[in-house]
């Protein structure tokens, strides 16, 4: 066990600041009087000094199940996904599976500066961590190709849209942004099929749609290795990422036992 490891997982969660408030500024326009007159004072006090913020109570629940969007962790994936992440890294480096370890969507970078952080911990300088994201959010559901994500709005949303810099800032303010940490800017269906990839021993998708789960298990699956692990992060909480994972193992024969990690991840073993 590292103490590193463990004090690292709490930090990048927020889990360490106890019984702390957020503070979540108020951005969208709502149709609700009190949030109008609130904007109204947004509007004239000096940005610099002043913001109207909503208080979002401390909730240590939905850190460990990963179920909130924190307002300041490097992570939203909860406590039990990163446990799994250290889970399946350890087990690929104890058994000498081949090849890199990849995230495809990473939001503020916490899972990956995570998977470097297991790297450096056990001293292995000859993995990758590939860092694949847009660094804007996601795309507007093509539903011609894909009916599943009909009703996806998650392009809407500006939290999830999180730049490259401030992703790189992120892996500097943990020591962990060295030359193995590779990064694929751009959406999955443009860098995915084109990633300079040779063998994956880790692939973690959390990119919530069909079609970006459906991009990483078309360019990326048979890169991963026997005994290496996928991780789904979307499994119980979006259905066109299940839908994804159904469809691909269904076209491709794959009967690997699907895995629970909480009431939004799975994994399995790739045998
Ligand atoms: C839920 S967040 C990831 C959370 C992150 N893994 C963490 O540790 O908190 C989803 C991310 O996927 C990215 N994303 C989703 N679909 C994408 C696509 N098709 N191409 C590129 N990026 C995508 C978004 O930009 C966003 O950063």
């Amino acid at each position: 066990m590292s103490m590193y490891i463990d004090l690292l997982k709490k930090v990048l969660l927020d889990l360490h600041r106890v019984n702390q408030n957020e503070y979540v500024p108020i951005r969208r326009k709502k149709q609700n009087l009190k949030r109008n007159f609130l904007l109204l004072f947004n509007g004239v006090l000096p940005k610099n000094k002043y913001q109207i913020c909503d208080v979002k109570p401390y909730d240590p629940e939905a850190r460990i199940n990963g179920i909130d969007w924190p307002t300041y962790a490097d992570s939203m994936i909860g406590l039990k996904r990163m446990n799994n992440i250290e889970y399946c890294v350890s087990k690929v480096i104890e058994e000498h599976v081949p090849g890199d370890l990849i995230e495809t969507g990473v939001w503020r970078g916490g899972s990956v500066i995570f998977m470097a952080a297991l790297l450096r911990d056990k001293q292995v300088s000859d993995r990758n961590v590939w860092v694949a994201d847009s660094f804007e959010g996601l795309p507007k559901p093509n539903t011609v190709k894909y009916a599943a994500d009909k009703n996806d709005i998650h392009y809407m949303h500006p939290e999830l849209a999180i730049s490259m810099e401030t992703v790189k800032d992120n892996f500097r303010k943990y020591d962990l942004l060295g030359d193995n940490i590779k990064f694929l800017k751009g959406w999955f269906k443009d860098t995915l099929p084109y990633a300079p990839i040779e063998k994956l021993a880790v692939l973690r998708l959390d990119g919530d749609m069909y079609e970006s789960t459906m991009d990483g298990l078309v360019n990326l699956y048979s890169k991963l290795s026997k005994g290496g692990y996928i991780i789904i992060d979307d499994w119980g909480v979006v259905p066109g990422c299940k839908q994804a994972v159904l469809d691909y193992r269904q076209q491709h024969h794959i009967t690997a036992e699907i895995i629970a990690i909480d009431a939004s991840g799975v994994f399995w073993k790739k045998t």
